[in-house]
C-alpha cells in the first residue's frame, strides 16, 4: 500500500482511518491529487475553502501543507472520513486551529469563498449537498468537484446547473476531471427525507439522502426482521443502524429492551432517530432513554462498562467505492469485545461474503439460523472461556487472508482512544 502522497512538490503520508499497514487501499485517490495540481497550476490563493468528501483528509493536509493557516471548513457525513482527516493533520504534523467541522446537516457559515469537493457515489447526496450550498454561497463562487472521467457525463454536468450553477469539466488526467462550477446564487429547497412503510410491521421509515436502504427495505434487512433472535434481552445494539429499522423491530419485539443505534453516517444517526420518535416505540413500563444514538466508527465510543447482550448487525462490504471486509471485521470484534458473556451477534449477509468462517475465528462458535437462495443468517455466542482465548490470541493474529483476523486485531487488544 503506498502512503506516500506526492504531488507538485507536496509531499505527505497519508493512511486510511482505522489505519492499517497492511491493507491495499490507498487513503486518497487521483481525483484528490488532479484537484491539488488544479489549485497549484491555477496559483490559487488561500482563500475561505469548504472541503466537502475528503475521504480521509488528502485535501485538507494538502491544503495545510501549502499554507498552515488556510482557512477551512470541513464537511463530512462520514465518522470515519472525520477521524481518519484529524489522524492525517496529526500525523503529518499540520495545525487544525484553522479549520471548523461540521457534518452534513449542520448549518454552512457564511463567508466560503471557494469549495474543493469529491463527488460522492451517492448522487442523491450529491444533489443535497449542492442545495445546501446554494444556499449559502454567493453567486459567483467557484465550486471545484473532482471526479473519475467515467463518472462525469452531460447528465451530471446538467445536475449540478440544476442545484447550483452551470459547469464544466476540464480535460482529463490521470482518468480524472476537475468540473468547475459557478454557483448562480439561487438558493435552493433542500430536500425532503424520502419514506416508505413496512406494513406488516407497523413501520414508517423516512430516510435522508445519505441513508442506506435510500426508498424500499434491504433484502438482508428483510430477511433479519422475520428472524429475529429467541431470548430475553435487555441491551441491544444495532450496529451499522442505517435508518434504524432492525433495533426498531427489536424493541417491538423485545419490549423491555434498551436500544443502541450506531452508524458511521450522520444522517443515518438522525433518520434513526426520528423513525424511533415516529414509530413512537417507548415502552411506559420502563424508567429512562430506552434508545440511545451514536455516531462512531462502530463501537468505539462506547463506554468501558457498557455490556449489550444482543448486537444485530447487517454489515457493510465497501467504504466509499472501496470493495472492503474490513468493517464487517471490526463489527465483528467490536462485538465480541463488549457483548456480555453468554451475549449474542445475529448478522445477516451474503452468502457469498462466507461470514461464518470470520465469526468461527472469532467467537469460536456460529450456527445459521435462517438463508435463502442470496443471504444467510448467522449467530455466534460470547462464550467466557472462548473469548478468554482469543483475547490472548488476538495481538499475533496478523494474518492478511480473507479467513483471517483483520491484521489490526491487536488494536482491539486495547480500548480505542479517539
Ligand atoms: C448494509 S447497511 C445496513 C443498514 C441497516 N442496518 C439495514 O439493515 O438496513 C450498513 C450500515 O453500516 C454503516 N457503517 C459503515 N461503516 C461503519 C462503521 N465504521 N461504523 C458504524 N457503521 C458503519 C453504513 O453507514 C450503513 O448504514
Amino acid at each position: 500500500m503506498t502512503t506516500q502522497f506526492s504531488v507538485s512538490g507536496i509531499e505527505l503520508e497519508l493512511f486510511r482511518y482505522p489505519s492499517r499497514q497492511e491493507s491495499n487501499l490507498q487513503a486518497w485517490d487521483a481525483a484528490d491529487e488532479h484537484l491539488i495540481k488544479h489549485l497549484l497550476d491555477t496559483e490559487q490563493a488561500p482563500a475561505n475553502t469548504a472541503v466537502i468528501n475528503d475521504s480521509f483528509g488528502a485535501l485538507t493536509t494538502a491544503l495545510l501543507s501549502i499554507n498552515a493557516s488556510w482557512p477551512l471548513t470541513i464537511e463530512t457525513d462520514a465518522k470515519t472520513s472525520l477521524l481518519g482527516t484529524q489522524q492525517n493533520i496529526e500525523r503529518n504534523q499540520l495545525n487544525s486551529s484553522s479549520i471548523t467541522w461540521v457534518n452534513s446537516r449542520d448549518e454552512l457559515p457564511q463567508g466560503i469563498s471557494l469549495v474543493l469537493m469529491k463527488l460522492p457515489k451517492n448522487l442523491t447526496y450529491f444533489s443535497h449537498q449542492l442545495s445546501r450550498l446554494s444556499q449559502v454561497l454567493p453567486a459567483g463562487t467557484q465550486v471545484l468537484i473532482g471526479a473519475k472521467a467515467k463518472s462525469i457525463n452531460k447528465s451530471l454536468l446538467e445536475t449540478i446547473g440544476q442545484y447550483l450553477g452551470p459547469a464544466n469539466a476540464s480535460l482529463a488526467w490521470k482518468k480524472t476531471r476537475v468540473i468547475t462550477c459557478v454557483a448562480d446564487g439561487k438558493p435552493r429547497t433542500l430536500p425532503k427525507a424520502t419514506t416508505w412503510s413496512v406494513p406488516e410491521f407497523n413501520l414508517e421509515i423516512s430516510n435522508l439522502s445519505n441513508v442506506f436502504a435510500a426508498n424500499k427495505l434491504d433484502i438482508g434487512a428483510r430477511i433479519m426482521l422475520d428472524n429475529m433472535p429467541k431470548g430475553n434481552f435487555k441491551s441491544i445494539v444495532d450496529l451499522g443502524c442505517g435508518n434504524g429499522i432492525l433495533g426498531l423491530h427489536a424493541k417491538q419485539v423485545f419490549p423491555e429492551a434498551y436500544i443502541h443505534f450506531i452508524d458511521d453516517s450522520e444522517m443515518a444517526v438522525a433518520s434513526a432517530r426520528a423513525n424511533w420518535q415516529a414509530n413512537k416505540l417507548d415502552n411506559p413500563a420502563l424508567v429512562g432513554e430506552q434508545a440511545t444514538f451514536g455516531w462512531d466508527d462502530c463501537l468505539t465510543n462506547m463506554s468501558e462498562g457498557f455490556r449489550p447482550d444482543l448486537v444485530l448487525c447487517n454489515p457493510p462490504f465497501h467504504q466509499g467505492e472501496a470493495i472492503t471486509d474490513h468493517i464487517a471485521w471490526q463489527m465483528f470484534l467490536d462485538a465480541f469485545r463488549r457483548l456480555k458473556n453468554g451475549g449474542i451477534l445475529h448478522v445477516v449477509g451474503n452468502r457469498h461474503l462466507a461470514y461464518h468462517v470470520k465469526l468461527k475465528r472469532i467467537f469460536k462458535n456460529c450456527t445459521t439460523v435462517a438463508s435463502n437462495g442470496k443471504f444467510v443468517i448467522l449467530q455466534a455466542q460470547k462464550i467466557s472461556k472462548k473469548a478468554q482465548e482469543f483475547d490472548s490470541q488476538a495481538p499475533s493474529a496478523a494474518s492478511q487472508t480473507n479467513d483471517e483476523p483483520h491484521p489490526q486485531s491487536a488494536l482491539y487488544g486495547k480500548p480505542k482512544s479517539k
